[in-house]
């Protein structure tokens, strides 16, 4: 029956959906799923071969069908084999449930750093933590949601709404991660832009209505939302995690197009498939449709057996009647063995003993697992690095007349419920999912759901701060009750006045529910007016899961703000390093803040009281008609005027820019060769379609490597003009031509395609490359179903923020063949 019922959606899932054609996006079908070489992987896959053809079919749909065990998500072990079975673990920011392991910087706090090399640090610290505790999988990074929409409640795990700064962050830190010696899961395929109605629920009069259906057009998600993903199989991304929602009609993890098309097909991507938990509401029309994993394993959404399976024995049952190739069960181990043996996981350490304990979701095991030691410590002086970054990622947006950095004042002011210690315990801090403005005492270093991770320790702001006051003798006078500092009254008792205060606040969010408003969390207004109506030199520092509109920003007491986002454990030391100036703010906006909550309202939720109460199973529609114009690129295109724009970020030095120049470099595709940039106007033929990929089943990791060759490089040339040593981060925006858009959408003004991170001291330049890859300069042609570089003059704006253009040229690109 359950085969039958599979069979049935297998045929009609996808045709049910091109039936709707008068839908916003679509979800054609493509059959079959293709099959790995493993390609980059090959020693690794020749093992993973002989593997599989040693084991049983039984054994087979064992290898792809999660099961109870120690970790968040269980694959049993086949010690006949030697194998120890694989142990999955959440998340993008920590071993999630481990004790005696680090919590870092969130995603979003990484992006604000705008710092390859710490990306990158943090990946291989995190891979090594996952690695010491016999994690195989680490479930992260994340780049869905991207962050379309403001209100995201999960857009902090991931990096930002900009898909190259995400790309870019996404390919270093996976990178870092699998070089640790963990798989990487690159997460939320595709769509999970919401947290609201991500899955099915029950209507009033209990009908099943379905997940929110994100309605993307074949641009916009080649340009956005597939863009980051492309980087991660690039990077050699071992697995990626499909997601709840519903994709063009179809659920993420049995939509063909998606998995089958665009990540095994066109993207080229070599390893597996996985659902996410519970996400998966089909077995043969997934399997087909290109899910190679099912995790948690047993479910069904709203039925009473918590042990039935979708994947398991129906998987046996299917082969064995032949509706069901065994060629693709083979495939979908091989997917998964490939990176296995590739990391060299079949000699990894044991599990810690500790798990059983931490997650004790489904006892007891079907399987046997290695168990090694309990609490081992794997944070192994991982705390510099998170200090580090944790700086870096603190972005300097407002500083009248020097406030910052401090100089040993007299007297300090600490207030606002996040600038202490916590008081609700180290872990799953204001309830693990849900909860919308989180814990009330105690700062926010880490937001809340699967993304959290369990502190083995905090420093507190305050801690930090009377720590270093004490090195001047300065007076540190503390008030963090914030119903308290709503009132004004509550200040006079805070004597002498401060010289400078600082106000902590902080914005919750967490898997499960999305965010209420913009603003920071419990009467952060009324607390900043407050305090600065009692202090003439008032430093606003937020720490928040996402973007914050500072009403307050203008008011002329409120003279320095610091937006120092999800630092981890050292959320403390991180700070104090900035407002001391033992190190020069270098962070970088990675999203917009505009000036009013309600100029975000191009890219709303998609929620209403008449979609809760309805009885309709499809009512959930969300159709993402801005297209390209998300975050700045929505602002740039209204020429709106913002708070702070995109890429923007403070220094206590300055910087200048001079002197950029083109080169035009010798890839494959490009007219003329290579050599120094010589014609008059700029003006280069080159193909405006890339070669063509190479054959079906022989596109490596990232698809095409043509849109990978770099085509330009341009310089300029960066100066400290300032009077201490400090990092810039020079950034390149690319202006395309409007081109042809099927859906009438308008290409954005500017597009950022380059950027670097680089220390000057004072007086001193460094000249900074960007590669323009093909890929950077094309636009994804619907009718060619290419990426196509538009003919007509092509903007190259050089500077320091979206808005910050320093150096401007262009090129000229003319079609060669
Ligand atoms: C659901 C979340 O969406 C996903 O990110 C996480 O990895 C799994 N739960 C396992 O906790």
């Amino acid at each position: 029956m359950l085969v039958l019922t599979a069979l049935l959606a297998a045929l009609l899932g996808d045709l049910a959906v091109v039936a709707q054609d008068s839908d916003y996006g679509s979800s054609p079908p493509v059959y079959p799923s293709p099959q790995t070489q493993g390609i980059g992987w090959e020693a690794a896959f020749a093992r993973a071969e002989a593997f599989v053809a040693n084991l049983t079919l039984e054994e087979k749909a064992q290898l792809v069908t999660g099961t109870s065990g120690p970790c968040v998500g269980n694959i049993g072990a086949i010690p006949r084999l030697g194998f120890d079975g694989l142990c999955l673990q959440d998340g993008p920011l920590a071993i999630r449930q481990a004790t005696y392991a680090s919590v870092f910087p969130a995603g979003l706090t990484a992006a604000a750093s705008w710092d390859k090399s710490l990306m990158y640090l943090r990946g291989l610290y995190m891979g090594a933590e996952f690695k010491g505790k016999g994690s195989h999988i680490a479930l992260g990074p994340v780049v869905g949601p991207l962050g379309r929409t403001a209100y995201g409640g999960r857009n902090w795990e991931g990096f930002s709404p900009d898909p190259y700064l995400t790309g870019v962050a996404v390919g270093e830190t996976i990178t870092g991660m699998q070089q640790g010696g963990v798989q990487a899961c690159l997460k939320h395929y595709i769509g999970n832009e919401q947290e609201t109605q991500r899955n099915p629920s029950l209507s009033p009069d209990n009908v099943t209505i379905e997940s929110f259906s994100a309605n993307i057009d074949d641009r916009t998600m080649h340009e956005l939302y597939l863009w980051p993903f492309a980087n991660g199989v690039k990077a050699g991304v071992s697995s990626i995690m499909c997601s709840y929602n519903r994709l063009n009609g179809s659920y993420a993890c049995q939509n063909s197009k998606s998995q089958n098309g665009l990540l095994k097909e066109e993207l080229g991507f070599q390893g597996y498939i996985m659902s996410d938990w519970g996400g998966t509401r089909s077995g043969l029309a997934s399997i087909n449709a290109g899910l190679d994993m099912t995790m948690p394993g047993m479910h069904f959404f709203f039925s009473g057996d918590s042990t039935a399976s979708l994947f398991g024995g129906n998987i046996t049952t299917a082969v064995n009647n032949g509706s069901l190739s065994e060629t693709r069960v083979d495939d979908m181990i091989l997917r998964i063995l490939t990176p296995y043996f590739f990391l060299q996981q079949d000699e990894y350490p044991p599990i810690d003993g500790e798990e059983p304990t931490l997650n004790s979701r489904f006892p007891p095991y079907k399987y046997q697992f290695n168990l090694g030691a309990s609490n081992v410590d794997v944070r192994d002086g991982h705390g510099q690095l998170i200090r580090d970054l944790g700086s870096a990622g603190t972005v300097l947006l407002k500083n009248v007349d020097n406030t910052l950095p401090l100089k040993a004042p007299t007297s300090i002011g600490v207030f606002g419920n996040d600038a202490g210690d916590v008081v609700d315990g180290l872990y799953s801090l204001g309830g693990a999912f849900g909860n919308s403005d989180g814990y009330e005492y105690g700062t926010l270093a880490v937001a809340g759901g699967s993304g959290t991770g369990r502190l083995s320790y905090l420093v507190s702001p305050l801690e930090a701060i009377k720590t270093r006051a004490a090195q001047d003798g300065t007076l540190v006078q503390y008030v963090l009750n914030n119903t308290l500092l709503s009132q004004p009254s509550t200040l006079a008792g805070v004597l002498p006045v401060p010289q400078v205060c600082l106000v902590f606040l902080k914005t919750w969010a967490s898997e499960g529910a999305d965010r209420a408003g913009l603003e920071a969390d419990w009467n952060s207004t009324a607390v900043v007016t407050s305090v600065a109506s009692y202090c003439n030199n008032t430093v606003v520092v937020t720490h928040s899961a996402g973007i914050n509109v500072l009403p307050w920003a203008d008011h002329p007491n409120v003279t320095a703000i610091l937006a120092a986002h999800l630092p981890g454990q050292e959320s403390g030391n991180s700070i104090v390093d900035i407002l001391y100036g033992v190190v020069n703010p270098s962070g970088k906006l990675p999203y917009t803040i505009a000036h009013n909550e309600s100029d975000y309202d191009f890219a709303p939720l998609l929620n209403s009281t008449a979609l809760l109460e309805t009885e309709d199973p499809n009512a959930w529609q969300w159709n993402f008609t801005e297209g390209l114009l998300i975050d700045y690129r929505h602002f740039d295109y209204e020429n709106q005027s913002v708070a702070f724009e995109f890429g923007f970020g403070l220094s206590y030095t300055t910087f200048s820019m001079s002197g950029i120049a083109v080169q035009q470099q010798g890839a494959s595709g490009a007219g003329g060769g290579g050599g120094p940039y010589s014609s008059n106007n700029n003006t280069t033929v080159i193909g405006a379609t890339p070669p063509p990929p190479p054959s079906p089943g022989k596109v490596p990791p990232g698809g095409n490597p043509a849109l990978w060759e770099t085509l330009y490089t341009v310089t300029v040339t960066v100066t400290n003009t300032g009077g201490v040593a400090g990092a810039a981060v020079p950034q390149l925006y690319v202006s395309l031509p409007q081109v042809p858009d099927a859906e009438g959408h308008p290409t954005p003004v500017n597009v950022l395609r380059g950027f670097e991170k680089v220390l000057l001291q004072p007086g001193e330049s460094q000249t900074v490359e960007f590669d323009l890859a093909r890929r950077d300069l094309s636009y994804w042609d619907t009718n060619t179903q290419q990426w196509t570089i538009p003919e007509g003059s092509i903007g190259l704006n050089a500077g320091f923020s979206s808005r910050d253009f320093r150096q401007r040229t262009q090129v000229n690109v003319v079609s060669g063949w």
